[in-house]
């Protein structure tokens, strides 16, 4: 087996379910440890670990709410302490909801600002204050739709934006000291939160099918090999990236 991401550490945010799920576990077969955090989902989290460690990869899960600096700091110190220096971040926790414009509060706001993007910079911060760090990867979660710029998405589709400008802006920060700051910009996918919301199976699934070139919905699993590969010494060259997993949807 092709084991890239040997002696490597990474903590996938959000990682009980969906695509945080999905790639914790390719990073792991790639030979990484992998801490999978999660906020409420207990159960979702030790599935994703027993998963990992049946095919022989190691993991741990760590409940941290990403909005919270005590929260990422505690996540960063129990990694340490199992697995050594964090190199690998995926920044995969988020929430959406869609709504037309005249719709959004401020609770929504909230929520997702928050969350996006304020927890993607916490943990940012956190992977880049370890001053014995070598050589790491950033890989945020984004969306096709930054570019697509769906109807009813004002609001999640706008965070997503801000995590792009963070991405490219940390990646020049962060590159004196060889660390690497990308993103994966999916596209609308069969996930556990677009089924929670209804989406799967609704006519806007639909429409977002017949807007997709390859002509299907993502899946968890179509991540996690990018993801790899942005990890990688493969990808040593490729940093301020925002790379479209997304069936050709822009
Ligand atoms: N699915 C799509 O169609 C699609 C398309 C483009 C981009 N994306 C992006 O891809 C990523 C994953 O999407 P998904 O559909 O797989 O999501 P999902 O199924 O809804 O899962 C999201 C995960 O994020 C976690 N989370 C939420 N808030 C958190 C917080 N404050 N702290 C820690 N964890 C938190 C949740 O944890 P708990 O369950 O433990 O509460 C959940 O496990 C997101 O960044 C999303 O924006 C998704």
């Amino acid at each position: 087996m092709d084991t890239p991401l040997q002696n490597r550490t990474a903590i996938v945010t959000g990682a009980a379910k969906g695509i945080g799920a999905g790639i914790a576990t390719a990073l792991a077969a790639a030979g990484a440890r992998v801490v999978v955090n999660y906020r409420s989902d207990t159960t979702g989290a030790d599935r994703v670990v027993k998963q990992i460690t049946a095919a022989g990869g190691t993991a741990l899960a760590v409940a941290a709410d990403v909005r919270r600096r005590d929260d990422v700091a505690v996540l960063f110190a129990a990694a340490r302490k199992a697995f050594g220096p964090v190199d690998i971040l995926v920044n995969n926790a988020a929430v959406y909801a869609f709504g037309p414009l005249t719709a959004i509060t401020e609770d929504d706001y909230r929520e997702q600002i928050d969350t996006n993007l304020w927890g993607t910079l916490l943990t940012m911060q956190a992977l880049a204050a370890q001053d014995d760090l070598g050589e790491a990867s950033i890989i945020n979660l984004s969306t096709a739709g930054t570019a697509s710029h769906p109807l009813y998405s004002a609001l999640y589709v706008a965070t997503k934006s801000a995590v792009n400008s963070a991405t490219l802006i940390a990646a020049k920060e962060l590159a004196p000291r060889g660390i690497r700051v990308n993103a994966i910009a999916p596209s609308v996918s069969d996930t556990d939160g677009t089924r929670a919301m209804g989406f799967i199976g609704s006519p806007m699934a639909d429409a977002a099918i017949a807007d997709i070139p390859l002509g299907r919905l993502g899946t968890p699993d179509d991540y996690g090999p990018v993801a790899v590969f942005l990890a990688s010494p493969a990808a040593r060259w490729v940093t301020g990236d925002i790379l479209f997993a997304s069936g050709g949807q822009r």
